[in-house]
C-alpha cells in the first residue's frame, strides 16, 4: 500500500472518530437550541449567538461571520494550523499511526511529545528530590505542618526543585539526552542573567505539578519556601502544552464530580483545592497563577449541563474583589446563551446560561484554612447555603452604607446597588429586592425605584447598532476587497498584472486570509502565462486551506461580473474599487476609535486622548474626496 492511501485511510478513520459538538466544545460554549447548537463565535467578537452547529450534518456555521465547515475545518481555523498539522494532532490524540513522510506536520506533534515527557520527568525528580536530596527534609516538615500527608503528597505527585544551579537541567540532560532547547520550550529552564546559558528555572521551591484533563504534567505551580523567596508563586511560563488562561488547577481530579453535580467551585489557590479534594469536596478547581478567563470558563462548561458555578476565593477584600471581577468574567463568558440565574428565578431551570454563587468562608479565611480547621462537611454546608452572586453583591455594598449614613453616603450607596438592579428583569423579583433595600438602609421605596427608573444602563442599544454597523461595513470592505482580486482573473483586459499589482499597493487589506492571497496573487501573477494557470497556481499556493480557497473560488467567480467591461470600463472599476476600500478601512478605523471613546468615557484621560484621536482620523477620512467619481455601488 502506499503511503498515500495508508495516509487518506488514516484521516477517514479520523474523520469517524470526530464529534463536531464534541470538538467545537472545546472551545465554544454551545448551548441546545432544537436540534442544532448555539454559541459565541470564536471567530469574531459578538454578544448574542450566531454561530450554530449542526450535530446531523456535522458542520458548523457562523451567520454573523460566515465562518462555516467541518470539524477539520474549524480546528485549522481555530488553532491556525494547516490541515496536515490538524491531522498529526488528532492522530496522536485518538492513538492512530499515521504513515511518516517527510516535511510533514508531525514536527509539532513530536516536540509536544518531548515537552511532555521532559514535564512528566521533571514531576518525578522534584518528588523523589523530597527524600533524596537533604534539604527535601525541610520540605517535608513544612507539609507535615500544613497537615498534608504524605498519601497527598503522593497524590498530587507534590516535590522540592533543589536549591542548586542546575540539578535538573544536568539529569535531564544526561540521564534522558534532553537539549536545552526542549528543555527551555517546556518551561523548565530560564536564561541566566548573564545571558550565557541556562540554570533550572524553579530552584529552593515546593513543587506542585499541574496536570491536563488527563493527567499529563503540563507546568508547574511552585511555591517558595523561605521568607523574601520572590514571587510567593512562581509558575511556568506560557508554553504549547500549557496556557494560563486556559487550564484549570485540579481539572484532572475534579471532572468526573464536576459532571455528577453538574456545578463546579471555583478558588484561588493550589493549597485551597488540593485541601478540599481530599476532604471530600470534590468539584473544585483553580485558574493556576493567574486571575479567572473566559478561557478558564470554556474549559470548565464542557463539564456541565446547566453550570452551576460557585466562586469560593479568599474572603479578605483582595478575595472580594477578585469574587466581584470573576462574576463579570463568568456573565461575560456565558451572556447570550439564556438568563443567568442569579437575576431571574422565575425562568425554568434549562433557560439559564448558568447560575453564579458566592461561597463565603468565615473569619478571613481561605478554603484552606477553612476545611483544615473545620473539615471537608462543614465546608460542605457553606457550598449548600452560598447565596447567589446577586445578594452577595447587594450584601457587600449595602456594608458600606447602613443605616446610620448619612443622606449623601446613602445616595451613593444606592447608585450602586441601582447599577446591581437594573439588571433584574423580572418585576417580581425587582420589587421584592428594592424592598429589602429599603429597609435595611432606611430608605423610601418610592425614592429607590425613582433612582433605578432614571438609572441608564450602559448604552447598549446604541453599541449594538455601532456594532452592526461595523460588521455591515466590514462585509462589504471584504467583497470589495475580492473584487479588486478578481481582476487578475478577467482574460483579455489589457491590463497588465504590473499595473494591477500597483494598484494593489495602494491599499491595506484588513483580512488576514485575504492580505495572504493578495500577497500571493502579486508574487505569482506576472509568472502566470493565462488566467487558469494563475487559478491553478493561486490553489496549489493554499492547499488544506480550507478558507482561502473558499475565498479564492468567491474571488474568481466575481471575475465573472467584469469580464466583459472593456479596459477603459475595468480601469474605472479598478479605481473606484480601490477608493472604496480606502474610504472603508478610514471609517472602519474611525468606528473602532469611537467604540473606544464609549468604553473609556468614565476615564476622562484618556477619552479626552481618544477625543483627539477621532478628531485627527476624521480630518484624515474628511480629505479623502473622491472627486468625479461616484462611490462603487457593492
Ligand atoms: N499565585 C500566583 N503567584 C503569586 C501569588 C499567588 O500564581 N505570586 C496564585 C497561586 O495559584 C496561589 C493563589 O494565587 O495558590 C492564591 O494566592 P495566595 O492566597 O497568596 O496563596 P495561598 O493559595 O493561600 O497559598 P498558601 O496557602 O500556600 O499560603
Ligand atoms: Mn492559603
Amino acid at each position: 500500500m502506499s503511503t498515500n492511501t495508508q495516509y487518506t485511510e488514516a484521516i477517514a478513520r479520523i474523520k469517524d472518530k470526530l464529534d463536531i459538538v464534541q470538538v467545537i466544545s472545546e472551545y465554544v460554549i454551545l448551548k441546545k437550541a432544537g436540534r442544532n447548537y448555539i454559541g459565541l463565535c470564536p471567530f469574531h467578537k459578538e454578544k448574542t449567538p450566531s454561530f450554530s452547529v449542526n450535530p446531523v450534518k456535522q458542520i458548523f456555521k457562523c451567520f454573523g461571520c460566515g465562518a462555516a465547515g467541518d470539524a477539520i475545518a474549524f480546528l485549522m481555523k481555530i488553532h491556525n494550523q494547516n490541515f496536515n498539522e490538524v491531522i498529526a494532532d488528532l492522530a496522536q490524540k485518538f492513538g492512530i499511526e499515521l504513515p511518516q513522510f517527510k516535511g510533514g506536520g508531525a514536527s509539532n506533534t513530536e516536540l509536544k511529545k518531548q515537552l511532555l515527557k521532559a514535564n512528566k520527568l521533571a514531576a518525578e525528580f522534584y518528588h523523589k528530590a523530597l527524600d533524596s536530596y537533604a534539604q527535601g527534609k525541610k520540605v517535608k516538615d513544612y507539609l507535615a505542618k500544613r497537615d498534608i500527608t504524605d498519601n497527598v503528597i503522593k497524590d498530587y505527585m507534590i516535590g522540592y526543585s533543589p536549591n542548586q544551579p542546575s540539578e535538573l537541567m544536568d539529569y535531564l540532560k544526561k540521564e534522558h539526552g534532553f537539549s536545552d532547547d526542549i528543555l527551555e520550550k517546556a518551561g523548565l529552564l530560564s536564561q541566566r542573567s548573564n545571558g550565557q546559558g541556562y540554570l533550572d528555572r524553579f530552584r529552593n521551591r515546593l513543587m506542585i505539578p499541574i496536570m491536563d484533563e488527563n493527567d499529563n504534567v503540563i507546568g508547574f505551580g511552585a511555591r517558595a519556601l523561605e521568607d523574601g523567596q520572590n514571587p510567593k508563586y512562581l509558575n511556568s511560563p506560557d508554553s504549547i502544552l500549557y496556557n494560563k488562561s486556559k487550564v484549570m488547577f485540579g481539572l484532572n481530579k475534579a471532572k468526573e464530580a464536576i459532571r455528577e453535580k453538574d456545578s463546579a467551585i471555583i478558588m484561588e489557590g493550589y493549597f485551597d483545592v488540593i485541601r478540599a479534594q481530599v476532604n471530600g469536596v470534590k468539584n473544585v478547581v483553580a485558574s493556576s497563577g493567574t486571575s479567572l478567563t473566559q478561557g478558564h470558563l470554556k474549559t470548565l462548561s464542557r463539564y456541565m449541563n446547566e453550570r452551576r458555578i460557585y466562586l469560593a476565593f479568599d474572603s479578605d477584600s483582595a478575595g472580594q474583589a477578585a469574587t466581584l471581577r470573576g462574576a463579570e468574567v463568568v456573565k461575560e463568558a456565558f451572556m447570550g446563551l439564556g438568563e443567568i440565574k442569579q437575576y431571574d428565578e422565575s425562568f425554568g431551570h434549562g433557560e439559564f446560561s448558568c447560575e453564579i454563587r458566592v461561597v463565603v468562608s468565615a473569619e478571613g479565611k481561605d478554603p484552606d484554612e477553612f476545611i483544615k480547621a473545620k473539615g471537608g462537611e462543614a465546608y460542605l454546608s457553606l457550598v449548600e447555603k452560598a447565596p447567589l452572586l446577586i445578594d452577595f453583591e447587594i450584601d457587600s455594598i449595602i456594608k458600606t452604607g447602613g443605616k446610620d449614613a448619612s443622606p449623601q453616603e446613602k445616595a451613593k450607596v444606592i447608585k450602586k446597588i441601582v447599577k446591581v438592579l437594573s439588571q433584574v428583569q423580572n418585576q417580581i423579583i425587582r420589587s421584592e429586592y428594592i424592598k429589602t433595600v429599603a429597609q435595611s438602609l432606611d430608605v423610601s421605596q418610592m425614592a429607590l425605584r425613582a433612582e433605578l427608573d432614571l438609572y441608564q444602563a450602559p448604552a447598549t442599544p446604541s453599541e449594538q447598532a455601532s456594532l452592526s454597523n461595523v460588521t455591515k461595513t466590514s462585509t462589504k470592505l471584504q467583497i470589495a476587497q475580492k473584487k479588486l482580486l478578481s481582476c487578475y482573473f478577467v482574460d483579455g483586459s489589457n491590463i497588465p498584472p504590473s499595473t494591477l499589482n500597483n494598484y494593489l499597493d495602494e491599499v491595506e487589506f484588513t483580512e488576514e486570509t485575504l492580505s495572504q492571497i493578495k500577497k500571493s496573487l502579486r508574487e505569482i501573477s506576472e509568472q502566470a502565462e493565462n488566467t487558469e494557470i494563475l487559478q491553478k497556481m493561486l490553489i496549489d499556493g493554499f492547499v488544506g486551506q480550507i478558507q482561502a480557497q473558499q475565498e479564492i473560488i468567491d474571488i474568481i467567480n466575481y471575475s465573472g461580473e467584469i469580464k466583459d467591461l472593456g479596459s477603459s470600463l475595468m480601469k474605472q472599476y479598478i479605481e473606484e474599487t480601490v477608493f472604496f476600500i480606502k474610504r472603508a478601512r478610514a471609517k472602519q478605523v474611525q468606528n473602532e476609535l469611537k467604540s473606544r471613546y464609549y468604553e473609556a468615557k468614565d476615564d476622562e484621560m484618556s477619552s479626552q486622548l481618544i477625543q483627539y484621536e477621532v478628531r485627527d482620523k476624521l480630518k484624515q477620512v474628511n480629505r479623502l474626496k473622491l472627486g468625479d467619481i461616484h462611490e462603487q455601488k457593492i
